[in-house]
């Protein structure tokens, strides 16, 4: 569905939404804001907007404009739906909404969960018995919320202690909690960007949009692997791995959590709600659910939604009542950890042709054309992580990221230490360049010596040959030599198997988009926008991604760093509710495409290796 806001003004825009959603949603979704005090609940009839077209008339429509005004479009936005291609007229706003810039971006007007409302209530009388918890709900009656026991017992006491001043906690339409005196100025929420890597926590005052304080540390599950497919094969062989793997992951979490709540001074019992994102075997993984599934073809998850949860069930020590959101996936190896970057990056809510990859061991890509949206994943094994290269590192201190190769060649290192190896972004870069210069042939090959001298005449003499691991010899390029008289074997080079390597990797990326975009019927010429995802993507230079033809050949303006976006998804969802129900709207919205049974695979695969 389009929605097409106020066509006349200068503020025209055009956003596309899942079918069904109301106007006022849409609207929130895509940063424009409408005026509101219930939150979209059809009580306030504040909402206004002008629809063109015929659109059905409610009571509430009949109770808030005139004969006029109802004839000449006015409705309440919460409670039209957009079920066909809309233009809405929006007024501007009287007062401006708390609004933050997340993901890449994107506008979210801020409805957390979690809302907090301080209350000075008349204390009970012989003429007015009402009870505890009715006096309360009276108080807060616009937000509707239910009690359970844990709040039963301690509403009693609270209120008399605090004389009857107390802040009511609701989040999500339950009251969690009540609190004495006036504490609506802490309410915060966690993100958690759970990946197989590296863990990141966002603690954010959900009041203000702000973030108070950021952590990260490595995934505690690290010395049962490296990647998803080797943590699932420790739970395979040793039937105690899983919960020693569950143990670790909360592990992770629960100290993060600490960390956060301590940098930010924040008392954590002031922390209501939790979000995770989280991909399929990870997320399996915290919640203590077999993985093997997931690593085994027909590659099936327990389920696509997993349930809500409370912290504590996470070992997380925050408020007693703090609800855990884990993200929806779309398949086994397209998670939740994509869903919350498709959030971040708004790929459902914009008309352009845009392509999403995240880079990683398992590579996820999106396409959108506007209109339909496809997913699916590709094994790129471990060359952009440093793994399978004869000289790879993680991007750590020593870590070769950047190389120019000009009359000599240039280096960028991480750290500005001497350099010990090559991460990911250095390995498509040096590939790249060599490329570029002619030491490397079209179909990946280093050239002849001869060659070499003529092309390159100032770099040919750093093409050398050096025995690999098997005392076979192989055709190395030299990129640092720590000393000038150093043996090859004691320098940092990319070898001819290194090439191979990548070229696989990139291989198996772009015959995912390629393949993606020929189901749109689009080329590559098409694509608009490639937002590159991931700790990797983000630092891979565009230039040299699309020299080696890891993305489409398009002009590097287009090629963007979207950043950790699964992590700005996760905030997202904390601080609009109306963004965490676009989250699940994907699930629907988004079709998986399963690329391994498609028997062009391989040839495509094989099309796509050279440069
Ligand atoms: Fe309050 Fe529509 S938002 S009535």
């Amino acid at each position: 569905t389009v929605l097409d806001t106020d066509p006349e003004r200068t503020a025209h825009r055009q956003v596309r939404v899942p079918p069904g959603v109301t106007v006022f949603d849409a609207a929130s979704w895509n940063g424009i804001a409408i005026d509101s005090t219930c939150g979209g609940h059809g009580t306030c009839h504040k909402c206004k907007v002008r629809v063109e077209g015929s659109t059905p008339i409610t009571r509430h429509d009949v109770k808030t404009f005139t004969r006029e005004q109802l004839d000449a479009g006015w409705r309440l936005a919460c409670l039209v739906n957009a079920t066909r291609d809309l233009t809405v007229d929006v007024p501007p706003l009287t007062t401006r909404p708390k609004a933050a810039t997340v993901g890449v971006g994107r506008q979210v007007i801020l409805r957390p969960a979690i809302q907090k409302r301080y209350v000075e209530l008349d204390e009970p009388t012989l003429a007015d018995q009402r009870t505890d918890l009715a006096r309360l709900l009276e108080a807060i009656d616009d937000l509707e919320p239910t009690a359970d026991l844990h709040v039963l017992r301690r509403l009693p006491s609270v209120l008399r202690q605090a004389d009857f001043k107390v802040t009511a906690v609701v989040v999500d339409e339950a009251l969690v909690d009540v609190e004495p005196g006036d504490t609506t100025k802490q309410q915060y929420a966690i993100a958690f960007d759970l990946g197989t890597t590296t863990v990141v926590a966002t603690l954010l005052d959900v009041g203000t949009g702000t973030p108070v304080a950021v952590a990260s540390m490595l995934n505690r599950q690290q010395p049962f692997g490296g990647d998803v497919i080797t943590r699932i094969s420790a739970t395979m062989m040793d039937p105690e791995a899983l919960g020693r793997l569950q143990a670790a992951a909360c592990d992770t979490l629960a100290t993060l959590a600490a960390q956060v709540c301590d940098e930010g001074g924040v008392d954590p019992a002031h922390v209501y709600e939790v979000a995770i994102a989280g991909n399929a075997t990870m997320t399996a993984l915290a919640l203590g659910i077999d993985p093997e599934p997931l690593g085994v073809a027909p590659f099936i998850m327990s389920t696509a939604q997993p349930p809500d949860l409370l912290a504590a069930d996470l070992g997380l020590a925050l408020h007693p009542r703090a609800r855990v959101t884990l993200f929806p996936a779309l398949g086994a190896y397209v998670g939740g950890d994509i869903v919350a970057g498709m959030l971040a990056t708004g790929m459902d809510r914009d008309k352009r042709t845009r392509l999403f990859i995240d880079v990683g061991t398992n590579c996820e890509i999106v396409v959108s054309d506007g209109d339909r949206i496809l997913s699916t994943a590709a094994p790129a094994g471990p060359a952009f992580e440093g793994g399978a290269i004869r000289c790879g590192m993680r991007a750590a201190d020593g870590a070769i990221e950047v190389v120019k190769l000009g009359e000599d060649v240039e280096l960028g290192v991480i750290g500005d230490v001497e350099p010990k190896g090559l991460c990911g972004s250095g390995l498509v870069d040096a590939v790249a360049e060599l490329v570029k210069v002619g030491l490397l042939d079209a179909s990946g090959r280093y050239v002849a010596d001869e060659v070499a001298k003529e092309v390159a005449p100032s770099l040919a003499d750093r093409l050398t040959m050096l025995s690999n691991s098997k005392g076979a010899q192989e055709r190395v390029f030299v990129l640092h030599r720590p000393t000038p008289d150093a043996e090859p074997g004691d320098c940092v080079v990319l070898s001819q198997r290194d090439v191979r390597e990548l070229q696989f990797a990139k291989a198996a990326i772009s015959t995912g988009w390629t393949l993606l975009l020929e189901e749109l019927g689009l080329e590559h010429r098409d694509v608009q926008q490639v937002l590159l995802a991931g700790s990797f993507g983000s630092y891979l230079s565009a230039a040299s991604a699309v020299r080696i033809g890891l993305v489409p050949k398009l002009p590097v303006l287009r090629i963007v760093a979207a950043g950790n976006v699964a992590g700005e998804g996760a905030k997202m969802a904390l601080l609009s509710v109306r963004e965490r129900a676009g989250a699940q709207a994907l699930l629907e919205e988004v079709t998986y495409v399963e690329l391994s049974d498609r028997t062009d695979f391989n040839d495509r695969f094989v099309d796509q290796l050279g440069f």
